[in-house]
């Protein structure tokens, strides 16, 4: 390991930007097909691997979901849950929030109190085994209706103390943020924090309506705000989180080459940018990966890979009090990387 990689695993960081369903690796995606007894198109783990080649953000999607049927009971929400913790605690990170998407297995017949039930319990093992705390991030789908997605969030209810916040995925281009606007309004009434992923393959417009109709917390992605001058001057004035994934950026084709993601562009413009792993089972690489390449290509400081450490706390949806804590650990950690 170079004094890079230790610096980057050893440095104190939250991931933010994280759908469970993305996390499922082939090797369990066959486990949990045999358990199970469901079909998978693919005859071996070679197979799945080399189907993961994407143009664009759909190409992925199309199999995200269709790897995510194997999913069937609690302990397989929790099994994969805590394949993630295992993978996250050995990168380093001592927080994650956690995006998971009910309307794909309810809509096949999967009960919410499954889902939900299987990933509290991994996230409370997380938290005993490793002392890694998380939170929940409802996402709705949002090439679904907004009629469904509150179904979604009527169906939660009895949970919403253990759900931090509401969030919108899935195909973005054609599913602007408008059309969800009043449900995030009724899951803001319910004191629910609010992202939205907003200007990955989307426009700029779609980022000002994250901002101005949904009033969201945090934006997921955000590299297309970069084409708006003064989208991103506000965005940098509002401290706006914006929840970077430089491995899915690449593999779904919002950049063509990692040399030139914009990570350091978005830091120079005084963007709260932070670094995410998004569908790791399916980019190639965790967050500390993710540190990684863009470390390389852009040549990053260690002062920008604390100050994205730093912006994954401020940006988190802990209390204050623990962000302060995770903060000074972070000091802690570079006083003793002189
Ligand atoms: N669902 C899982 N990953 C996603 C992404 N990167 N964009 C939109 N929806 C998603
Ligand atoms: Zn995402």
């Amino acid at each position: 390991m170079t004094d890079l990689d230790a610096f980057i695993t050893g440095l104190p960081k939250a991931e933010l930007h994280l759908h469970i369903e993305g996390s499922l690796e082939p090797e369990l995606m066959f486990a949990l097909a045999k358990r199970n007894g469901v079909e998978i198109p693919y005859a071996s783990v070679e197979e799945v691997r080399a189907a993961y080649a994407f143009t664009r953000l759909q190409d992925f999607l199309d199999i995200y979901y269709a790897g995510a049927m194997v999913l069937r009971t609690r302990q397989d929400f929790h099994d994969m849950a805590m394949a993630y913790f295992e993978r996250a605690a050995s990168d380093g990170v001592v927080h994650a929030e956690l995006m998971f998407d009910p309307q794909t297995h309810t809509d096949r017949g999967i009960a919410f109190a499954e889902v939900i039930e299987g990933l509290l319990s991994a996230m409370a093992e997380a938290e005993a085994k490793h002392g890694l705390t998380s939170r929940l991030i409802l996402s709705f789908l949002r090439h679904l209706s907004e009629e469904a997605a509150f179904e979604t969030l009527a169906m939660a209810e009895p949970w919403l103390d253990r759900i931090a916040a509401v969030g919108l995925d899935s195909s973005e281009l054609g599913h602007p943020p408008v059309k969800f606007a009043q449900v995030f309004a009724a899951a803001r009434a319910k004191g629910l924090k609010l992202t939205a992923h907003a200007g990955e393959e989307g426009p700029p417009e779609y980022v000002y309506q994250a901002l101005d109709l949904l009033k969201v917390d945090r934006i997921d992605h955000g590299n297309r705000a970069l084409e708006d001058e003064g989208l991103t001057r506000r965005l940098a004035k509002l401290g706006m989180t914006l929840t970077v994934c430089p491995l899915s950026n690449l593999k779904l084709c919002v950049i063509d080459d990692i040399a030139r993601h914009p990570i350091d562009a978005m830091l120079q413009g005084g963007l709260k940018a932070t670094i995410n792993s998004d569908d790791p089972a399916y980019f190639g690489g965790y967050i500390a990966d993710n540190y990684r390449a863009v470390a390389a290509a852009r040549g990053l400081s260690r002062e920008d890979l604390v100050t994205l450490a730093r912006n994954s706390f401020t940006g988190s949806f802990l209390p204050a009090e623990a962000i302060e804590g995770h903060l000074a650990a972070i000091e802690a950690f570079v006083a003793g990387h002189g």
